[in-house]
């Protein structure tokens, strides 16, 4: 299966959390206080789902970040799942927290300040010592997404960004796009960045898909979207992959002008938990890139990443919870076979 003599390892410099669930009947209101008939604690945070789903991908993942004292469950769970830990500093303030309300009807959600790992360069150089690919999402301070993605890529590592939630428009006109291998975003996230980047090409999307694909205009919007974005100037040497939610995924890679598209999975059993799925797609896609070192890969074999991928996302959607719900690689092949 590995088609590349030197080891691979991911790096993911990210974000861990513990996400907080009341269940309530309605969300609290101002000035008010109520009782939850359940409470839940689970690990999360991007940095550490996106980790675990790597490992459970069969993947080398090292995940650099930070917990407090109350965090230190959430670490021996991802050493559980095979994640390496050695990077992740225990710090002086309380580790990130979302406090989640669930009614009947909906959720809401409120995410909490972080413990910070300061980043030094000598620790950067040393976690990207041993390492072939960087995986950087967007809950952690950008000074340090950048310093480790600039790094990367003058060390010749293959670098992979999911730039959620989004970064602010100056942030993104200031990235340093050239440095990116690829970039994992959803609909609504490929809409915005297109907003930012794409200079004059904006318009409406809405363009006609292959004859071959669904007829859905979700679909072909999200396809208009996609093929401005590759035209973009700082993404020419950066493969795109947009996730569709329950319509699948699209992706456009260096190098092939035509997009690849694929459904998502059909689904089995009665849950449908979406939470976590994006990370679940992300690690598996990460962990897919990884047999292949720093070449560029031909579209048959992203085809091939993209259609695991796909299934473990949808696999992670008929269960509760994000991490755990993350299925591991036997259970996604048997699935495929
Ligand atoms: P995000 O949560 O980051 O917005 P998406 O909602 O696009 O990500 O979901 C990521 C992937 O998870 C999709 O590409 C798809 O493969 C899978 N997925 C999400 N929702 C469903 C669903 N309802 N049914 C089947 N697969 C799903
Ligand atoms: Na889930």
């Amino acid at each position: 299966m590995h088609h590349n003599d030197q080891p691979q390892r991911c790096l993911v410099r990210g974000s861990l959390n513990i996400d907080e669930f009341f269940h309530v009947q309605h969300i609290v209101l101002p000035g008010q206080t109520i009782s939850s008939t359940k409470f839940e604690r689970r690990g999360g945070g991007k940095g550490a789902n996106q980790a675990a789903a790597i490992a459970r991908a069969g993947g080398a993942a090292s995940l650099v970040g930070a917990v407090g004292e109350d965090g230190a469950w959430l670490v021996r769970e991802l050493e559980g799942y095979g994640v390496s830990t050695e990077g992740i500093s225990v710090v002086q303030e309380a580790t990130g927290r979302a406090i989640v309300q669930l009614t009947p009807e909906g959720e809401n959600c409120i995410g909490a300040c972080r413990a910070a790992r300061p980043t030094s360069q000598s620790d950067i150089e040393r976690h990207l010592t041993a390492t072939s690919h960087l995986l950087l999402q967007n809950e952690i301070p950008w000074a340090s997404t950048l310093a480790y993605l600039v790094n990367a890529h003058a060390r010749g590592l293959v670098t992979i960004f999911n730039p959620s939630p989004m970064p602010v428009d100056a942030q993104l006109h200031a990235f340093p796009w050239k440095a990116l291998s690829w970039l994992i975003v959803n609909e609504g996230e490929a809409e915005d960045l297109l907003r930012v980047v794409g200079g004059n090409l904006q318009g409406p999307n809405i363009e006609e898909c292959p004859a071959n694909w669904p007829d859905d205009n979700n679909l072909r919007f999200a396809f208009g979207t996609l093929k401005k974005l590759c035209r973009c100037e700082h993404l020419s040497s950066t493969g795109i992959v947009c996730t569709l939610g329950a319509a699948g995924v699209l992706a456009s890679i260096c190098d092939q002008r035509e997009l690849i598209y694929l459904p998502a999975a059909v689904l089995q059993g009665n849950v449908r938990d979406t939470t976590g799925a994006g990370d679940c797609f992300t690690g598996y896609f990460v962990a897919g890139l990884m047999q292949f070192g720093n070449k560029c890969l031909p579209k048959d074999e992203v085809v091939e990443l993209l259609r695991v991928s796909v299934q473990a996302a949808g696999m992670c959607v008929e269960k509760n919870g994000a991490m755990k719900s993350i299925p591991g690689r036997v259970a996604v092949e048997a699935r495929l076979s």
